[in-house]
């Protein structure tokens, strides 16, 4: 359970980023910032692919050289991880030397035990997936030749390297059959299984016919293959190939969190470059779905791409983030819509959790001179209650990538704080029942923390905001979870005046 290691995949720069790269930066964000706040120690990294042809292909209809082309390109990458507020551990970039060597190192271990060979490819290709595409998936259209992604294809016929993949396709079936979780969810692990038993081919791994890629260390005519070299990029990171580095050593095997397109390369090519060199395959694939837009496929040529500094301009980040967690179970399709964030931040933040904190908090700065006493039987109040009962089931949420399971439980939570709040009246109770009111209050007060905390892997700009309004809790690390025991330790709570959370939209 600890030390895990979360990856993204890492982008393509031969466009900018888009609703897709940030929907996997943040899901990989919300489980390490979900590991931060047990206290289990995690390492995430994210990055950039800049080799291949299609790379290549985009800095030559810019007119720039490649190197300065990425270079520019990756920022934006790296614009995109600030802005979404990433915890990343490490940014790697597939034209730094460490990934160079640690690729190239790679390729001579391959080399060296038989597992590669030169021969000669002739078939199709897929520029824009940087995939060989077997005969049986092609698709034609007009005369033209797609694979099933709708990339065009074209025909490739070069003297290659070939790794012999064929050779690996027991041991991997073997794999699957004993690491049954390796791919989630269920229904993408059964179609690589398929794919697998259905015959493996040897996989062409290296080009000659451009330029822009890792030189091949034995052979100057040839450059690595780009999911080779993009792949290897997850261990370069921790220092390959020295396998007794403090990060190798603490990190490896780790969980890759990818979209459904990149599965084959991750689940299958991966596991066995790595086996084959002898080294541990990944602990995990974690495949989600794809957005579309309004219900539209997202395509540079609808014009339809959603921008993710846009609609962050637009909805505020924390909004944006829990709205795709939310919204769609994680592993399936997903449509954007307007309406549909709206109704979100609307009905869930804005009038649920907000405006309790709203209504509670004022009322208190106005009633209570700002301050809440906190007494023994706090803990018993029967919704904080619940809420703790129910962290076995949060945190099995969370394992098992159920996000949105996990989000719909503590809105319950939030539901029930909301009755409770009209039942119990405060209001009424400030003149009936003056203390049965102070109880009322500081019981909600204890739950909205504690609610918060367990948002903070999805909200950590709102929940800290949110903390910030409890004065007196300041210099205790809230975003831990298990630190709401120095809450209930403290003799009272000092609140702040609110101002609104979330702003609604019109
Ligand atoms: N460079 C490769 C990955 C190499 S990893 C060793 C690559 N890059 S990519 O930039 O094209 O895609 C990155 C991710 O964005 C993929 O996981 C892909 O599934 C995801 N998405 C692209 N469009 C998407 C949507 N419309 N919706 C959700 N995710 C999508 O592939």
């Amino acid at each position: 359970m600890s030390n895990n290691y979360f990856t993204t995949p890492i982008y393509y720069v031969n466009d900018k980023p888009h609703i897709g790269h940030a929907y996997t930066s943040i899901a990989v964000d919300i489980l390490k910032r979900f590991y931060d706040c047990r206290g289990l120690n995690s390492y995430f990294l994210t990055g950039t692919d800049e080799h291949g042809q299609k790379v290549e292909r985009a800095a030559q209809e810019k007119n720039i050289d490649p190197q300065k082309f990425t270079d520019m390109v990756s920022e934006n990458f790296k614009d995109l991880s600030n802005l979404l507020n990433l915890s990343n551990d490490d940014f790697i970039r597939t034209t730094e030397e460490r990934h160079k060597k640690s690729v190239q190192n790679l390729w001579r271990v391959l080399l060296e035990k038989d597992e590669i060979y030169l021969s000669k490819y002739s078939g199709w290709y897929s520029v824009r997936d940087e995939a060989f595409v077997a005969d049986n998936e092609i698709v034609e259209k007009n005369g033209k030749k797609y694979n099933s992604f709708g990339s065009e294809l074209s025909w490739v016929e070069e003297e290659s390297y070939f790794f012999r993949l064929s050779k690996w396709q027991d041991k991997l079936l073997n794999f699957y059959k004993n690491n049954p979780n390796f791919i989630v969810p269920k229904s993408r692990s059964n179609e690589v299984i398929k794919f697998v038993e259905s015959g493996l081919k040897d996989l062409s791994v290296s080009r000659t016919t451009f330029k822009w890629g890792i030189d091949v260390p034995t052979d100057e005519k040839h450059i690595v293959y780009v999911w080779l070299d993009a792949l290897t990029n997850y261990i370069s990171a921790l220092d390959y190939p020295n396998i007794n580095s403090d990060l190798y050593k603490k990190y490896w095997p780790g969980i890759h969190v990818v979209g459904k397109d990149i599965i084959r390369f991750h689940a299958i090519f991966w596991p066995a470059f790595l086996m084959a060199a002898e080294l541990d395959p990944p602990k995990q694939i974690v495949a989600h779905g794809w957005w579309t837009n309004e219900g539209q496929k997202i395509s540079k040529s609808l014009g339809n791409v959603i921008d993710p500094k846009e609609l962050i301009d637009e909805y505020g980040l924390d909004s944006v983030r829990y709205f795709l967690f939310r919204e769609v179970p994680f592993g399936n399709d997903g449509d954007f819509s307007k309406v549909a964030i709206k109704n979100r931040i609307n009905g869930e933040l804005a009038n649920n959790y907000g405006n309790l904190i709203q209504r509670i908090l004022s009322f208190i700065c106005k009633n209570l001179e700002q301050n809440i006493d906190l007494t023994e039987d706090n803990f018993n109040f029967e919704i904080l209650k619940q809420i703790n009962d129910s962290e076995k089931e949060l945190f099995d949420y969370m394992e098992n990538y159920k996000y949105d399971e996990y989000l719909k439980k503590l809105f319950l939570f939030m539901n029930d704080l909301n009755n409770y709040v009209d039942k119990s009246a405060p209001w009424v109770l400030k003149k009936t029942d003056p203390e049965q009111m102070k109880k009322v209050l500081a019981n909600i007060c204890l739950c909205i923390i504690r609610v918060s905390q367990y948002l903070v892997p999805f909200m950590p700009s709102k929940t800290s905001e949110v903390f910030n309004l409890f004065e007196n809790t300041n210099n205790i690390k809230l975003d831990i979870f298990d630190n709401f025991k120095e809450v209930i330790n403290l003799k009272f709570l000092k609140i702040r005046q609110p101002e609104p959370l979330f702003t609604k939209i019109e």
